[in-house]
C-alpha cells in the first residue's frame, strides 16, 4: 500500500481518486483538514475499503510513525502543504510550519521506517515529494524554461518554505540515502480546486455575477498543466523515477492571466449564457513581489519516463468549466464564512464584494 498525505486536498484528492480507479493498491490518506482539506472531494471513497482516511497532520511525527508501522506502505507521497501564494503574504507562519518543520518531521518518520525494514522492501520503498516550479523565482520574457538544474531562487513566503522542504529532501538522500523523488510542476488547474486559486475563482466569480479580479497589469505568465496530467507524471515516476532524482512537470502552456480569464469567460459564455462575463473583468492592484513569468522545461520526465499531458489547455479548461458548473453544491460548501473573511482580506480596496 501507499500512504498519502494531504489527500483532502486539490491535488491529493484528484491522485487518490485516480489512484483507487486505476488499481487494487490500498491507500492511507494522512490530512489535517485546514481550510483547504475537504472530505466532500473524497465522497467517491465513501465504502471503499481501499481508501482508509486519517486526520493528523505530517508535523505530528509520533502519528506518522504510528501510521508507518501499521500500515508498512512501499512508498510516502507527500502532498501536504499550504499552497497559496497570497496566504502566505499576509501570514508566512503556517507555511514554515507545515511546509518546512512538517516536512521535516515526515522525512524524519520516513528514515527511521526506511532504515529498519528489511530487504527487498527497502530497496524498494521510496519518499515522493510533490513540489513546485515557484522554487526557480521569475523567469524574463525571453529567459528559457526553468530545468532541474535552474538555481533556487524563491521570492514569495510560499516558494521559500517548498524550496526548504526540497532541500530537506534532497540532503535526506545525501545523507541518509532515503530513496527519495522530488516532482516540480508548474500551475495546475482542474476539479475540487479550492476558488482563492485563479482559475476557480473567477469561475465562482463569474457566474455569480462578481468582478473579475485581475492583478496588475493581467500579463504575468503561468505554465499550466491540467491536474489529472499531474497525477499521471506523479505516478509515473513513483513507479519509474531513479531514487535521488528531481523532475520537472509541465504542460508546455504557457499564458498570460488576461488571456486565461478571456478564455474561461468565452468557455463560459457557451456552457451557462446569459451573463457578459467579460464585462466582469476588472484590474486590481497587484500582489506583492508579484513573479512575472513561471516556465516549466519538462523535457526529462518526457525522454526519460515517456509522460505526456493528454490534455490541451483548453480541453482542460473546458472540463474543469463543466466541472465547477455540474458542483455548485461544492462549491457553496467551500465559500464558507472562513473564505469570506480570506476573500474581504485579500480584496481589501479592491471593491469586490465577498
Ligand atoms: P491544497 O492547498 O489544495 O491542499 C493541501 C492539503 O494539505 C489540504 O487537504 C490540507 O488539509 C492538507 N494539509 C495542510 N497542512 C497539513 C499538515 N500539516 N498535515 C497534513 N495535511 C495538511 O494544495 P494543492 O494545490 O493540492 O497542492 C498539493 C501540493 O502540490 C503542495 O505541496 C503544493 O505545493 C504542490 N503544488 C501545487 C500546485 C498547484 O498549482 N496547486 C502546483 C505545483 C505543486
Ligand atoms: P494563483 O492561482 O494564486 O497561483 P500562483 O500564484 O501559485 O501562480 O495565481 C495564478 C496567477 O493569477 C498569478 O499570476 C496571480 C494571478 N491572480 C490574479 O490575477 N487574480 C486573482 O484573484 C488570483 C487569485 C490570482
Amino acid at each position: 500500500m501507499i500512504l498519502v498525505t494531504g489527500g483532502a486536498g486539490f491535488i491529493g484528492a484528484n491522485f487518490v481518486l485516480d489512484w483507487c480507479a486505476a488499481g487494487e493498491e490500498p491507500v492511507v490518506n494522512l490530512d489535517k483538514l485546514t481550510y483547504a482539506g475537504n472530505l466532500g472531494n473524497l465522497a467517491a471513497l465513501k465504502g471503499n475499503a481501499r481508501h482508509l482516511f486519517v486526520r493528523g497532520d505530517i508535523g505530528d511525527r509520533a502519528q506518522v510513525e504510528a501510521l508507518l508501522s501499521v500500515h508498512r506502505p512501499r512508498a510516502v507521497l507527500n502532498f501536504a502543504a499550504e499552497s497559496h501564494v497570497d496566504r502566505s503574504i499576509h501570514g508566512p507562519t503556517e507555511f514554515i510550519q507545515t511546509n518546512v518543520v512538517g516536512t521535516f518531521a515526515l522525512l524524519e518518520a520516513a528514515r527511521a521506517y526506511w532504515s529498519a525494514l528489511p530487504e527487498p522492501e527497502r530497496s524498494r520503498f521510496r519518499l515522493l515529494h510533490v513540489s513546485t516550479d515557484e522554487v526557480y523565482g521569475s523567469l524574463g520574457p525571453h529567459d528559457p524554461a526553468f530545468s532541474e538544474t535552474t538555481p533556487y531562487a524563491p521570492n514569495s513566503p510560499y516558494a521559500a518554505s517548498k524550496a526548504a522542504s526540497d532541500h530537506l529532501v534532497r540532503a535526506y538522500r545525501h545523507t541518509y540515502g532515503l530513496p527519495t523523488l522530488t516532482t516540480n510542476c508548474s500551475n495546475n488547474y482542474g476539479p475540487r480546486q479550492f476558488p482563492e486559486k485563479l482559475i476557480p475563482l473567477m469561475i465562482h466569480n463569474a457566474v455569480t455575477g462578481k468582478p473579475l479580479p485581475v492583478y496588475g497589469d493581467g500579463l504575468n505568465v503561468r505554465d499550466w498543466l491540467y491536474v489529472g496530467d499531474h497525477c499521471a507524471a506523479i505516478r509515473t515516476v513513483l513507479e519509474r523515477g531513479r531514487a535521488g532524482e528531481t523532475y520537472n512537470i509541465g504542460g508546455g502552456a504557457e499564458m498570460t492571466n488576461i488571456e486565461v480569464v478571456r478564455a474561461l469567460c468565452r468557455i463560459l459564455a457557451e456552457l451557462k449564457p446569459g451573463r457578459e462575463y467579460a464585462a466582469q473583468i476588472t484590474f486590481v492592484k497587484d500582489r506583492a513581489g508579484h513573479d512575472r513569468r513561471y516556465a516549466i522545461d519538462a523535457a526529462k520526465v518526457r525522454r526519460e519516463l515517456g509522460w505526456a499531458p493528454a490534455e490541451t489547455f483548453e480541453s482542460g479548461l473546458v472540463r474543469t468549466a463543466r466541472w465547477y458548473l455540474d458542483n455548485e453544491a461544492w462549491l457553496a460548501a467551500v465559500t464558507s464564512k472562513e473564505y469570506q473573511t480570506w476573500i474581504s482580506l485579500n480584496y481589501a480596496g479592491a471593491t469586490i464584494p465577498a
